[in-house]
């Protein structure tokens, strides 16, 4: 039950560090995903600047996952494996992941950006996911329950008609890069762990404008919607502080709207 690491005020610091540079990485890719680039061109791009900033791309082998980000673009729910053979083409919306391990601690988050110009569909898609994540963030603070961030996306992206993923959940995290608790993105007020001061966790809602159930591809990763309907995500990771919570991996000039480069 009670194996949820609490963490100490001075490690706060560690994941303020890994945070900040997962959230300078995707503020860069702003000017980069545009139609014709390849899912494998915006990897290699990550995959630098994480070396090149002192830290390692945590995907990258993890569990045997081939490369060091991942891109999910339109139907793809999740855990995309970047391709030179996949190329962005105007109105296509994509997730980028990335997750870095600087110093030892890792920093987790993902964004969605769309290529050329996108639909309405597509772009209340975006924005409603977006808002699951905040308003999963508002709830996570000391005294409340994991029960009550799922409770706040589920009611949220259900009120829209919009489906919450199952299969793939937000997770505690720091210098391991998957601990308890499982965050779930959906959910009763009051069910599960307290949520208390110390505690690293991502919040990463899955959101489908169809059905909620979804496939692994052949490749083992790759995660469809079976209905083929297009998918969104955000995820942050965050700390608990006595007061409330810190977001870890803040975009770091605020260049960063879900939908500013319509
Ligand atoms: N970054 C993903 C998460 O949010 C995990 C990716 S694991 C990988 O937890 F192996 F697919 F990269
Ligand atoms: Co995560
Ligand atoms: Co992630």
């Amino acid at each position: 039950m009670n194996n949820i690491p609490i963490h100490k005020f001075k490690d706060f610091e560690g994941m303020r560090k890994a945070g900040k540079l997962t959230a300078k990485i995707l503020d860069e890719l702003n000017d980069i995903i545009q139609p014709g680039i390849s899912t494998d061109k915006i990897n290699n791009f990550c995959h630098d600047m994480i070396l090149d900033n002192g830290a390692t791309p945590a995907p990258l082998g993890y569990r045997g996952f081939p490369k060091s980000i991942c891109t999910s673009v339109n139907h793809i729910v999740c855990h995309g494996i970047p391709s030179e053979n996949k190329i962005l083409q105007s109105g296509d919306i994509i997730n980028i992941d990335v997750t870095v391990i600087l110093n030892g601690w890792h920093g987790d988050s993902s964004r969605m950006f769309v290529v050329g110009r996108i639909n309405k569909k597509a772009e209340n898609l975006i924005k409603i996911t977006y808002e699951c994540l905040l308003k999963g963030i508002e709830v996570a603070i000391p005294g409340n329950h994991f029960g009550d961030i799922g409770y706040q996306i589920q009611k949220y992206a259900e009120s829209k008609k919009y489906s919450v993923v199952r299969d793939f959940c937000g997770h505690g995290i720091g210098k391991i890069f998957h601990t308890p608790p499982s965050v779930l993105h959906f959910g009763k007020p009051n069910e599960g762990d307290e949520i208390k001061p110390g505690m690293f966790f991502t919040i990463e809602p899955m959101i489908n404008i169809g059905k909620k159930e979804v496939k692994i591809l052949n490749d083992g990763w790759t995660a469809v919607t079976r209905d083929k309907s297009l998918s969104a995500q955000f995820e942050h990771t965050i700390g608990i502080t006595e007061k409330g919570n810190e977001i870890f991996t803040l975009s770091q000039n605020n260049s960063y709207f879900p939908l500013n480069i319509l």
